[in-house]
């Protein structure tokens, strides 16, 4: 189609009917008024423990800024905007209230069901996510989203120097890192239960989490067989942090003083490089939340070094060889990118894997299968969530053998 005849296909979308050029028009005005500052005023409020200021219930704006030392007109002014879109409520004063009260102390506001799960303490927590998307260094990366367009390159290391995952090796951007392992644990409460029910881990006598974070996944199956063992692997940085934070506090929470198998002597932390080596010894092998990380090239390293440690797992036990067991298996558990038009959050977050990673990408269910299978594996199934809110699926392979 030529230029010409494309201006005049939108010009007569656009004069067609004046409400429909309106509505079209206040969508494209919505959406750019919305983007960065509803996401930014999430994370600031979460940054302020806002939310954690409201827990015990409504409070007037004046006393929020006070204790978050902020300007109260700007506050309210950004608090009002959040209950426009379901986070936070005003509570409407009466005129007599207003007219008594001086403005910040008629302005009130409550939790809504959404602002609780910005507090720190709640079950589900996702407060540590919003403080990741408020990053600096994440958002020097998205605001040069037209570097990554232009070169196909990602903008992180554009931006702050570094591929993202060596950025927060440095001592000096551990704040960051540790930012970025909490919100990947809170992803995790979010979505430990209907993974479990979609997929039988109680199968396994030992898995190995490989780039399991802070292992907060892992600890959940753990806890849910307690005759299993797990070992976690990642870098040693983020076990380090994991055996600091996460590990330490998870054992006393989940396991008490008295429970007899404690976590402890149940799971073996261990810090590597998955492009290296990775840990032997177990008998479900799991790469949950990583393939999207990284380009083809690297996913296929990753996933022959795991071929290798399984096919050395399958034959070694305890340390002793030539007894054989049955062939492990990999599970890999990731957001398969669906085909067509339809909405779907994974599309955002295949962006965000664009700009932040090293060729990283959500891909589909043929993308994954055929990496899968040019690394050496098998597909024994592929489980999709049985629901539209939750987004991983669970692929699970075996080492193809000669017979196979
Ligand atoms: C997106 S996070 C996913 C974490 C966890 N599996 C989850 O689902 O919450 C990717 C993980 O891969 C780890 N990682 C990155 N490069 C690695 C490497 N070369 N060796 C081991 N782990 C690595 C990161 O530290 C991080 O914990």
């Amino acid at each position: 189609m030529s230029n010409r005849d494309q201006n005049s296909i939108c010009n007569k979308y656009a004069h067609n009917s004046v409400s429909q050029f309106q509505n079209s028009a206040f969508k494209i005005f919505d959406i750019l008024a919305r983007g960065q500052i509803v996401a930014q005023s999430i994370s600031i409020v979460a940054k302020l423990r806002i939310p954690d200021n409201l827990r015990d219930g409504p409070k007037s704006v004046g006393e929020m800024a006070v204790s978050a030392k902020v300007n109260p007109d700007a506050l309210y002014r950004m608090l009002r905007m959040l209950a426009s879109v379901g986070i936070f409520r005003e509570i409407v004063s009466s005129r007599e209230e207003k007219k008594q009260n001086e403005y910040s102390k008629a302005r009130r506001f409550q939790l809504t069901p959404t602002a609780c799960l910005l507090c720190s303490q709640t079950e589900n927590s996702v407060r540590d996510f919003a403080l990741l998307s408020g990053l600096d260094s994440l958002n020097k990366a998205t605001i040069n989203l037209l570097h990554t367009i232009k070169t196909g390159k990602n903008s992180f290391k554009y931006a702050n120097g570094l591929e993202m995952f060596d950025y927060f090796q440095r001592k000096k951007n551990r704040t960051d890192a540790e930012i970025f392992d909490n919100a990947m644990t809170s992803l995790n409460l979010s979505y430990k239960s209907s993974l479990v029910r979609l997929y039988d881990f109680s199968q396994f006598k030992t898995i190995l989490d490989i780039g399991g974070g802070q292992g907060l996944f892992l600890s959940h199956i753990l806890k849910e067989n307690p005759n299993q063992h797990g070992i976690l692997f990642d870098l040693p940085k983020v076990i380090q942090r994991a055996k600091e934070n996460y590990w330490a506090s998870n054992k006393k929470r989940i396991y008490g003083k008295s429970h007899h198998h404690s976590l402890n002597s149940r799971c073996k932390l261990i810090g590597g490089d998955f492009f290296k080596d990775i840990p032997y010894g177990a008998d479900g092998y799991i790469i949950k939340n990583v393939l999207l990380n990284w380009d083809d090239e690297s996913v296929t390293v990753l996933l022959r070094n795991c071929l290798r440690t399984m096919k050395r797992s399958s034959s070694t036990v305890h340390g002793r060889s030539n007894l054989k067991r049955p062939s492990p298996k990999l599970v890999i558990i990731e957001t398969i990118m669906p085909e067509g038009n339809a909405p779907f959050l994974g599309k955002f977050t295949d962006i965000l894997m664009l700009v932040l990673t090293r060729g990283g990408r959500l891909r589909t269910e043929i993308q994954l299968t055929e990496l899968l299978k040019s690394c050496g594996f098998n597909i024994l199934n592929v489980l999709r969530p049985p629901d539209k809110v939750s987004f991983l699926s669970v692929i699970e392979a075996v080492p193809r053998t000669r017979r196979s």
